[in-house]
């Protein structure tokens, strides 16, 4: 048989992601651990020491760079640097700039995210992102680090998946802070569009005057849309609307400010025009859903392909920051990444500026409302003694980082 190998582009980046909450443990000072303490979480469960991160970071990045990895998605808790407004915790910057050096010594490149869904206790009661002055204490937060962390920062995430938070926590309203309004949804995502521009000029600002050429970009987390039939014309305009709305209008108000895309991707959605479900934006999922995850998300590789075609358009290099599937026993997760893989492949031979891919996650970690049961991790962790273990699926996705390449498919 002809050996088919695909091979990724020159000084392609591979790694995995992470967040601070999720991995750190003892994030106290975040109103998602407040939000926790009331019983919230699914399996009953609260963040406490998540993966015990914060102190075995060194090790995890040994790991990291075992699995060939040379880039790492990871962020940097507001709420430890900023404990009250203003107020800065160098203690604190000397731990991560303790964690962007080991990523150093393993060669590895940080991609660091500043905000990942928690924010600081005094900013969530000053009525978080729907006050007025959200972007002011942002951006001033971004410029801080950039003084004392730029020269360690490879690639910046400003803000992660903000139509995930805004709908989550103002729509859904089942994450912190559970309001239910359009108007406050519509104010938070002004203003996290106007926090991520000021941030993106703070952040260039410092690092020119330090020589050094930031890469500024910010994770979305878009959604493959088809209509579910494709003669049906309230289907096509339903999908032309949450396609506009969901992937799109973020990127429209900040694309003048934004040197890369990174793209989420987990959702497949064939939408079905239902007049009766005016909750969910008049549609009804009608997925095929032959093969899910522990989630009961359906994995659908062809997806990636298809945002990162709609992408297109922006003409910005794309990062894939995160993708992945929980799946405790690690029975699809090999295929799953290959067979993404396969189509990120594609995308790039269409013409598509792609950087790198960044799995989801580097370990099992706190999966916000979940708790510690949907497993994302290429290592596995023990939630009682904190060990780690490497998955199979791990080791085969090393294959393809050490190689570049997707072989023998
Ligand atoms: C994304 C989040 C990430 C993780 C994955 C499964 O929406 O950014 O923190 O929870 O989903």
């Amino acid at each position: 048989m002809k050996e088919n190998i695909l091979k990724f582009p020159k000084n392609f980046l591979w790694g995995a992601a992470t967040s601070a909450h999720q991995v750190e443990g003892e994030n106290i000072n975040n109103d998602w651990w407040r939000w926790e303490q009331l019983g919230k979480i699914k399996d009953g469960s609260v963040s406490g020491r998540a993966c015990d991160h914060y102190r075995l970071f060194e090790n995890d990045f040994k790991m990291a760079r075992e699995l060939e990895h040379n880039i790492h998605r990871l962020s940097i808790e507001w709420s430890r640097i900023e404990p009250l407004p203003g107020k800065w915790n160098l203690e604190e910057i000397d731990h991560y700039r303790k964690v962007l050096d080991s990523l150093k010594e393993n060669n590895i490149k940080a991609m660091v995210t500043l905000h990942h869904f928690t924010n600081p206790l005094w900013f969530a009661d000053l009525g978080g992102w729907k006050n007025k002055d959200a972007a002011f204490y942002f951006s001033r937060f971004a410029e801080f680090i950039a003084k004392e962390l730029g020269d360690k920062i490879d690639f910046w995430i400003t803000i992660n998946e903000p139509c995930i938070y805004t709908s989550r926590g103002y729509l859904e309203s089942d994450w912190p802070p559970e309001r239910r309004s359009i108007f406050a949804a519509r104010q938070v995502m002004n203003n996290m569009a106007k926090a991520h521009r000021g941030a993106y000029r703070k952040i260039h600002q410092v690092l020119k005057n330090g020589n050094i050429d930031a890469w500024v970009g910010m994770a979305k987390n878009n959604i493959f849309y088809e209509p579910y039939c494709k003669y049906n014309p309230f289907d096509r305009i339903l999908v032309l609307i949450l396609r506009y709305l969901t992937n799109f209008l973020f990127l429209n108000k900040i694309k003048k400010e934004l040197d890369f895309i990174g793209l989420n991707y987990y959702f497949h959605c064939k939408s079905r025009f239902n007049p009766l479900k005016i909750r969910n934006s008049f549609a009804e999922i009608k997925n095929d859903n032959k093969k899910v995850s522990d989630f009961g998300w359906e994995i659908y590789p062809k997806g990636i392909y298809e945002v990162l075609m709609e992408l297109k358009k922006y003409n910005k290099p794309i990062f894939i920051t995160e993708n992945g599937v929980a799946d405790k026993n690690d029975v699809y997760r090999s295929k799953f990444i290959l067979d993404h893989l396969k189509e990120i492949h594609r995308a790039i031979q269409d013409g598509v500026n792609i950087k790198g891919y960044l799995h989801w996650s580097l370990l099992d970690n706190f999966e916000w409302k979940e708790g510690f049961k949907m497993r994302f991790g290429l290592i596995e962790v023990d939630f009682k003694s904190y060990e780690r273990r490497i998955r199979k699926s791990a080791k085969v996705f090393a294959k393809v980082c050490k190689n570049n390449s997707l072989n023998n498919l």
